[in-house]
């Protein structure tokens, strides 16, 4: 395969999309020093570890090693070929390829391609059909009366299948698609006389478009009083219900820039809210949230506002999917539907700008949401439910980590049952404290989802000024060179000897100052989750000379041998001077040694 796009376009196309923004589509992206940080998409993760280098046009994450540049990342994301990750590029960035270079050829099934493309044709067929057609009446009036604008209709691509027939089996079949493929992938029926008919009939038709914005499967509701209500395509390998979510592509945008995403039931839903100003949400296929979907979400914003219907299923809906979401480190709200509406009802009933205001913007922590929840299974009328009650809300408050929001609700809670703030706060202190144990409180620090080091108040000094220093070193050259000649390896944690150790030798060999350069040579794991902890610790740009020379004297005054090569050699010097060869060469013999030892570590 002949190779028709010339590097000078390869490179000015790489030039046109900058890594932060291509990789921005994927990962909720957060400047931390030089890096943008953000969780891996390639591994599951709570805590961020993956990192973007914009000066170099790099990503590398330092929790599973993947790492490379714009287009290996879109490979690897994408399981697209390098010619599809460069024509991805080039669209993205509006520049033209040469046409010959377009039929380079595909990581897609020929099958999966036919099956694509008669999608895309199907999208176009019934989007022109309830736009511009007799054929499409029924259903164009049916979403008028529903309050869908015609804007809406064509962002959302809503169409019409007529209720013929085969109209969309001679379509198809016109356009040369397999029959047997057609059948496969539910767009038609295959009759017992074996003749083909149209599966979607008399239905409006909302596509379901993968990420990257291709109809992959249709969603058909059928007009008032038919059954089934939803007719969705069958699961095929392009159209997994538990994998994609609705809406996902054209809402990526707003969910990175509000870092906020609102998880809807139905198509429905979604349209009447994106009317209503609600541009960021997305919706499951009429299943459970799943974790993959969990996941996804997770990596895009870091707070999810769950807008299910206020119905009890959605209630249930709502509690399961929020125990996931904070599984993985979601911030999670909930907006509040009552009187069994859904969001699309509401909006019917009290208009777009109530919904946006009163719904979503004024959605409820968590917690509020578990105690309504909870109060349900519980008659608090009867003082033995009252008790059972409010023990397992303070079960649950327990687990928040701001006393802040622990006290809020522990005076709401001592109002409404006319107990003592004191002793629900001692009963919460208690449960904290059964389940304080050091792993559950690491993992609760992961719950807030922030990047955090470990706490730096709880450290001896001179460990924390090994890491600060670390810190610095990382950042600056000349700081790494003054600290080998005066601390060497002379670091008090094991770990922090074997990074300076590293530090030095990759300086020496003349490398930039590039964390995520400098962590390629650090097979250790542990290590290099060390070597990105210190350098996520937030550093002075005009850092003083004395402030080093602080950190230094710190280390060494706790340091067991206590001197360093410089100090070394400056003995050596002095018993030179004092003309005593012995303890000049015992001294040499020490400074081998250090200098061996910090070989031995390379
Ligand atoms: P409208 O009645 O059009 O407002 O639908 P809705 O969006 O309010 O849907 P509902 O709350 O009834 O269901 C939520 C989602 O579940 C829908 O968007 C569909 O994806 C799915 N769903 C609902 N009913 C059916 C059904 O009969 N069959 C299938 N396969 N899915 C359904
Ligand atoms: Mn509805």
């Amino acid at each position: 395969m002949a190779n028709q796009i010339s590097e000078e376009l390869i490179e000015q196309i790489r030039n046109a999309n900058d890594i932060v923004d291509v990789i921005g589509e994927y990962v909720q992206l957060k400047k931390q020093g030089r890096n943008y940080f953000g969780l891996c998409p390639f591994h599951g993760e709570k805590s961020p570890s993956f990192s973007v280098t914009q000066e170099k046009q790099i990503f590398h994450c330092f929790g599973c090693g993947k790492g490379g540049n714009v287009v290996t990342f879109l490979m690897e994301m994408e399981s697209f070929s390098f010619f599809e990750a460069i024509n991805h590029l080039a669209e993205r960035s509006s520049i033209e390829l040469p046409s010959n270079a377009m039929k380079q050829e595909s990581t897609l099934s020929k099958e999966s391609q036919q099956v694509l493309s008669a999608h895309e044709w199907l999208t176009k067929l019934y989007h022109h059909l309830i736009r511009y057609t007799k054929d499409g009446k029924t259903g164009f009036e049916y979403l008028q009366d529903r309050g869908i604008t015609i804007e809406a209709i064509d962002t959302f691509q809503l169409g019409f299948a007529p209720n013929t027939k085969d109209f969309i089996a001679t379509f198809l079949q016109k356009k040369g698609f397999h029959e047997q493929m057609l059948v496969k992938y539910g767009l038609l029926i295959r009759s017992q006389d074996d003749t083909v008919t149209d599966r979607f009939r008399g239905r409006v038709i909302f596509p379901i478009r993968n990420h990257l914005g291709k109809t992959v499967a249709f969603g058909a509701r059928a007009m008032e009083g038919m059954e089934p209500k939803y007719l969705n395509s069958p699961e095929t390998d392009l159209f997994q219900k538990g994998k994609i979510l609705y809406n996902f592509d054209l809402a990526k945008k707003h969910i990175r820039k509000q870092n906020e995403v609102v998880l809807f039931e139905g198509y429905m839903d979604v349209i009447s809210s994106h009317q209503a100003g609600v541009p960021n949400g997305v919706a499951t296929m009429g299943t459970a949230l799943t974790e993959t979907q969990a996941k996804l979400l997770r990596r895009y914003a870091e707070t999810v506002i769950i807008c299910y219907d206020g119905d009890n299923a959605g209630i249930e809906a709502t509690y399961k999917a929020s125990k996931l979401l904070l599984q993985l480190g979601c911030q999670v709200k909930i907006a509040n539907l009552k009187n069994n509406l859904d969001p699309d009802s509401f909006i019917k009933e009290f208009g777009g700008e109530a919904f946006k205001r009163e719904i979503i913007e004024a959605s409820q922590t968590f917690m509020s949401f578990y105690m309504r929840y909870l109060k349900r299974e519980y008659n608090l009328s009867l003082e033995g439910d009252r008790i059972k009650y409010l023990e397992e809300v303070l079960k649950e408050l327990a687990k928040l980590e701001s006393s802040v929001e622990r006290e809020f609700y522990v005076k709401e809670l001592s109002a409404e049952y006319n107990i003592s703030v004191d002793s629900l706060l001692e009963e919460v202190n208690q449960y904290r404290q059964k389940s304080g144990s050091d792993k559950d409180k690491r993992e609760k620090d992961r719950y807030t989802n922030k990047v955090k080091m470990s706490s730096g108040k709880l450290l001896p000094a001179f460990h924390n000024a090994e890491r600060q220093l670390l810190a610095y070193m990382l950042q600056n050259r000349s700081i790494a060179d003054k600290v080998q000649e005066e601390v060497g390896i002379s670091f008090n944690i094991d770990d922090h000897k074997i990074i300076a150790t590293h530090l030095y030798a990759y300086y020496e060999e003349d490398n930039p100052e590039d964390v995520s350069i400098f962590i390629d040579r650090i097979t250790d794991e542990k290590i290099r989750k060390l070597v990105i902890e210190l350098a996520l610790i937030p550093t002075q740009t005009d850092i003083s000379d004395k402030e080093i020379n602080d950190y230094i004297q710190t280390i060494l005054n706790e340091s067991s041998t206590g001197v360093s090569i410089k100090q070394l050699k400056e003995e050596q010097r002095l018993a030179e001077q004092q003309q005593d060869p012995i303890k000049a060469a015992q001294i040499a013999l020490k400074i081998i040694e250090l200098q061996r030892q910090v070989k031995h570590l390379n």
